[in-house]
């Protein structure tokens, strides 16, 4: 699917008006820095807190601009991570972005011989990746995980995901509006954003996929992990896979 066949509603209006889609919505310099705004108001930091101990070497799987990562290691965490997108990285900590290896979860086994005892994936990042990255990522990850690791993620409620489809919303970043929305499209959640950065405005995109207790139980069956779900929280169910 072609970026510009995922804009949906007033978002495909202000395309055919002639605004920018932006290539990549989380490796551009303006989207990146009001993901980076919009992401203090996720509410979980605490939930992760709980379930990670301090003596863990933490992995966490696109540190975006480093809301969590920035978060754990300042509460004195062991904390690596992995981040595919350039503009994210530059948010990243100069004192900590060593620990960030800039590459995506499809190719984690290129860290090598590094092992951690939890690998975290907050923020409904697990999403992003289709179902085979995702249980080609379980299969690589028991050779990063130490003998009782765990992965620690949470996914949108299935049973709350119909309400975001063409729900509108609107924020306020840097004096300037900026809408976004969910479609449900083909079993799959497309995010649409757009801001009037010029006279046209600016857009982009992001192809979500939806995750469901019944699939994670199976593919955890599958790939040898047990499946604990943990809490349901602001729409978000945050589960525990342990190897
Ligand atoms: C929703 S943000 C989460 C950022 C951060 N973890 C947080 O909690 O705020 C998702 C991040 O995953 C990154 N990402 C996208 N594709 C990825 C991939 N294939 N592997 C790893 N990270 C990816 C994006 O660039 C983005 O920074």
């Amino acid at each position: 699917m072609q970026p510009s066949d995922m804009l949906f509603g007033t978002f495909r209006n202000k395309y055919d008006q002639g605004a920018l889609l932006v290539k990549d919505f989380y490796d551009d310099a303006y989207f990146s820095d009001v993901y980076n705004q919009m992401c203090e108001t996720i509410n979980d930091k605490d939930q992760y807190l709980a379930m990670i101990s301090r003596d863990q070497k933490v992995l966490e799987i696109g540190t975006g601009s480093g809301r969590m990562f920035h978060f754990l290691t300042d509460e004195g965490y062991d904390v690596s991570g992995v981040e595919p997108a350039g503009e994210m990285l530059k948010f990243i900590n100069p004192l900590y972005r060593h620990k960030v290896y800039q590459i995506g979860i499809e190719v984690i086994n290129s860290l090598g011989m590094m092992q951690f005892d939890c690998i975290i994936i907050p923020a409904t990042t697990v999403s992003l990746f289709d179902f085979a990255t995702f249980e080609q990522f379980l299969k690589d990850a028991t050779n990063l995980l130490t003998e009782n690791g765990e992965i620690i993620f949470d996914f949108w409620d299935e049973n709350y995901v119909d309400k975001l489809d063409d729900s509108l919303q609107k924020v306020k970043i840097d004096g300037k509006s900026v809408f976004y929305s969910n479609f449900i499209r083909d079993e799959q959640l497309i995010f649409n954003m757009y801001t009037k950065t010029d006279e046209k405005g600016k857009l982009g995109v992001s192809k979500k996929y939806i995750y469901t207790e019944k699939y994670l139980r199976e593919a955890c069956a599958k790939y040898g992990y047990s499946y604990a779900l943990q809490e349901v929280k602001d729409h978000c169910k945050m589960v525990r896979l342990a190897k």
